[in-house]
């Protein structure tokens, strides 16, 4: 097998022109059967249907293959690709390397939390580079659906509610991921999805059918789509369920007028998992040949293991309903992309590369800080946090408190073998000369199992606890908090609870965990609670209760030392929540950028607006607290008036009025009175991290131009920018009060 050095592997740059004549000279060398091969992205892993990836190579109907994760086996099928198959055309490999490969970092919902770009962008350089080293080409990431709904469990793949974070969440993880270009021996290749809507499925089920307006799509759903395109995405994947009765794979709205003729994306597209086949089970295609011409007609590339397109598109083209130009349109970006990255000049990776690459110190150094930015603290009532670290006896108590999986978080399948730093660790690592117990109490489960258990490394699931031995674990675990001096609590939910297929809903703490916090809190010790979770939970009597409350997500391999870093005042927290915090699982889908209502929020008529408890969030969208304080001040527009199309300057002074050194995320709002279009009472238009040592005043600035203050109008049936007035707000969270206003004239 070839052995490549970093030497070897340099790729030249190539002209689009270059680019385009390899292409063609490869077209011309190729069967309709092996063009269409190119289209066919063949399941590597054994719960996948179709026969075996070997002879699929071997016969030249692959252009990549998923569900690999083995970097020998990668050199073995790229040789049979590249010595045995009709053309010689190398193979794309690909897999879901979500938030790390095997350095994991914070899931993606975390690392909105941050609202620090750097911090999704070197996380996932990060991530491409080990991926890359073990022979991965092309991930499955950045996942990019908005998700207002908490109880959709894919919530915890994305950066939340809010389209204008989301975008910039977006383009951050395209640039870790690609780098500059794509000759780049360690990067890989993005893929945003799930292109579109997904996120918005009926009740926050999942897969469930989406139905949104071309407003909620064009302002909400889409622009971190057209951020990824803008950032230079290679490929995006098309989401599984109906976007308004049509399969997004076969969407000719999503993936020929948006996408490539509004955008100009040149790159190419691929199914999610059996998504083309799934046309018919979705009861959109009369059978194979109808759901793959829906997916050639709406220009989809790729079909992700479902083989229709292998096993139906020769026929379309035999009795003319698709032409070969048709199918060669749709091979060309694959090929083209294939011949950017080099493939053709080095198909194989280096096996002894990957241990080497992933045993590098600042991988894990880069994780450890990604998950520290991430934390976001929210409640510390009396100062209880920071901790002290001359404590002499504490308990750490909970079913997550020593959990690899849930601290590693969301994704962790095809043979990945987790290898964190726990909560109960990492505080046993910061507190070496203290006695430091430990209890998990009663066991959690989801109800109704998860069929991805079987792709994770760990050995079959147990049986369930028994009652009783639930019960022995409650009482030990009320015992052991007993004798502490003060008690931690790691809570939420398991790896497993979020994700794919996780939807819930409720957001209470599942199983006896609530139960359990208010037996620790009743033995009057000071209790810190610390979440772990992949999704908003209703915490409410917490919130009450619990005097201090840190937020640390599912943190990745170093969380437990990012946890007792803040806990133990190493690290001053800044995170925000980049979702709001329901009170109920049935007051979702809710999120701040809500258009007024004519009996708005504080209106003593018809209010509130359910009768059996407020509906507003526990914790607001951009809310997180610090062990400092922070003033806003001088909120100032350089114009008061201005014309359409011109861009106003929005300044800002805030000052850290404590005693230790601090960030905060300075937020901006805006809110358009009137016009053609209701818009919301609060939308995010500018937000900026910062560091302020005690006593330090810095002036945040602000631009605001057409591309904030532009909608898409319902009325117009397009993009506008209109003249009207809006409010400004800077602050520290999505109820900023620090307000000023903006007249945009005609
Ligand atoms: C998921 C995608 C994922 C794909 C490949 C699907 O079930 O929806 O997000 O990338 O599988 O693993």
């Amino acid at each position: 097998m070839n052995k490549t050095t970093k030497a070897e592997t340099a790729v030249s740059i190539l002209t689009e022109s270059e680019v385009a004549e390899r292409v063609e000279a490869l077209l011309r060398q190729m069967s309709l059967e092996e063009k269409i091969g190119q289209l066919n992205q063949v399941g590597g892993a054994d719960f996948a249907p179709g026969p075996k990836a070997e002879e699929q190579i071997r016969a030249g109907s692959a252009g990549s293959v998923l569900w690999v994760n083995d970097t020998k086996r990668f050199n073995e099928l790229q040789k049979i690709a590249v010595e045995e198959s009709p053309s010689g055309i190398p193979l794309l490999f690909a897999l879901d390397v979500i938030h790390g490969y095997q350095t994991i970092f914070p899931v993606p919902l975390a690392m909105a939390a941050s609202w620090d770009t750097a911090v999704p962008e070197k996380s996932q350089a990060v991530a491409a580079k080990e991926a890359r080293a073990a022979g991965i080409h092309w991930t499955f990431a950045p996942m990019i659906d908005i998700a207002r709904d908490a109880r959709w469990g894919r919530i915890v793949e994305g950066a939340g509610e809010d389209p204008y974070l989301g975008s910039a969440m977006a383009a951050a993880q395209v640039r870790g991921f690609q780098g500059s270009d794509m000759t780049d021996p360690e990067r890989v290749l993005a893929c945003a999805k799930h292109f579109a809507g997904y996120g918005a499925s009926d009740g926050g089920r999942d897969y469930d059918p989406v139905y949104l307006s071309d407003t909620q799509l064009r302002n909400i759903y889409l622009p971190p789509f057209a951020a990824a395109v803008k950032a230079g995405v290679a490929t995006l994947m098309s989401a599984y369920m109906d976007l308004n009765d049509v399969p997004a794979s076969g969407n000719r709205f999503l993936l020929r007028q948006v996408l490539r003729q509004e955008w100009g994306f040149d790159g190419f597209v691929v199914s999610d998992a059996f998504a083309v086949g799934n046309m018919v089970i979705q009861g959109h295609a009369r059978d194979g040949r109808e759901a793959a011409l829906r997916g050639i007609q709406a220009g989809l590339n790729m079909d992700m293991s479902s083989y229709t397109y292998t096993e139906q598109a020769a026929g379309l083209v035999a009795d003319g309903a698709v032409t070969v130009s048709e199918i060669e349109d749709l091979m060309r970006p694959i090929l083209a992309i294939k011949v950017k990255m080099g493939l053709f000049e080095h198909p194989y990776v280096d096996e002894d590369l990957l241990a080497a690459v992933v045993a590098r110190p600042e991988h894990r150094q880069a994780a450890r800080w990604a998950a520290q930015r991430s934390m976001v603290l929210l409640k510390n009532e009396g100062g209880l946090l920071p901790l002290k670290k001359d404590i002499k006896n504490v308990a750490v108590i909970g079913p997550l408190a020593d959990s690899m999986e849930s601290t590693e978080g969301s994704w962790m399948v095809f043979g990945h073998t987790p290898a964190a730093v726990t909560v109960l660790a990492g505080i046993r690592a910061k507190l070496q000369d203290a006695q430091v117990t430990y209890a998990p109490g009663p066991e959690i489960r989801r109800d109704i199992p998860s069929w991805f258990e079987s792709l994770m490394a760990e050995e079959a699931p147990k049986q369930p606890q028994t009652a009783e031995d639930a019960e022995l674990a409650f009482q030990t675990a009320v015992e052991t908090a007993r004798a502490a001096e003060l008690v931690v609590m790691v809570l939420g939910e398991t790896a497993l609870m979020a994700g794919e297929a996780a939807s819930r809903a409720s957001l209470d703490f599942p199983g006896r965990q609530a139960e359990l916090l208010k037996a620790v809190s009743d033995l009057g010790k000071p209790v810190v609670l610390v979440l772990l979770n992949g999704r908003p939970l209703s915490i409410n009597w917490a919130a009450e209760h619990i005097p201090a409350i840190l937020e640390a997500w599912e943190p990745g391999t170093e969380g437990g030392h990012a946890v007792a870093d803040v806990l133990f005042g190493e690290v001053n927290p800044g995170g925000k929540l980049p979702v709001s915090f329901p009170r109920k699982g049935s007051h979702a889908p809710l999120y701040y950028a809500r258009n007024l209502t004519h009996s708005p929020e504080d209106s003593p008529m018809y209010n509130p607006r359910y009768w059996d408890g407020l509906p507003v969030p526990l914790y607001p969208f951009g809310f997180g607290l610090s062990y400092t304080t922070f003033a806003f001040s001088n909120l100032k527009v350089s114009a008061p008036q201005v014309r359409v199309n011109d861009t106003v300057t929005v300044s800002v002074d805030v000052a850290n009025t404590g005693e230790v050194a601090g960030d905060e995320v300075v937020q901006l709002y805006i809110h358009q009175k009137w016009g053609s279009d209701s818009r919301p009472m609060r939308e995010l238009k500018g937000f900026k991290r910062i560091t302020l040592q005690p006593g330090e005043t810095k002036t945040v600035t602000f631009q605001l131009g057409p591309d904030e203050l532009k909608y898409w109008s319902t009325n117009a049936g397009q993009w506008i920018q209109e003249a009207a007035e809006f409010d400004i707000w800077v602050g520290a969270d999505s109820l900023a009060a620090l307000h000023t206003e903006l007249e945009v004239v005609a």
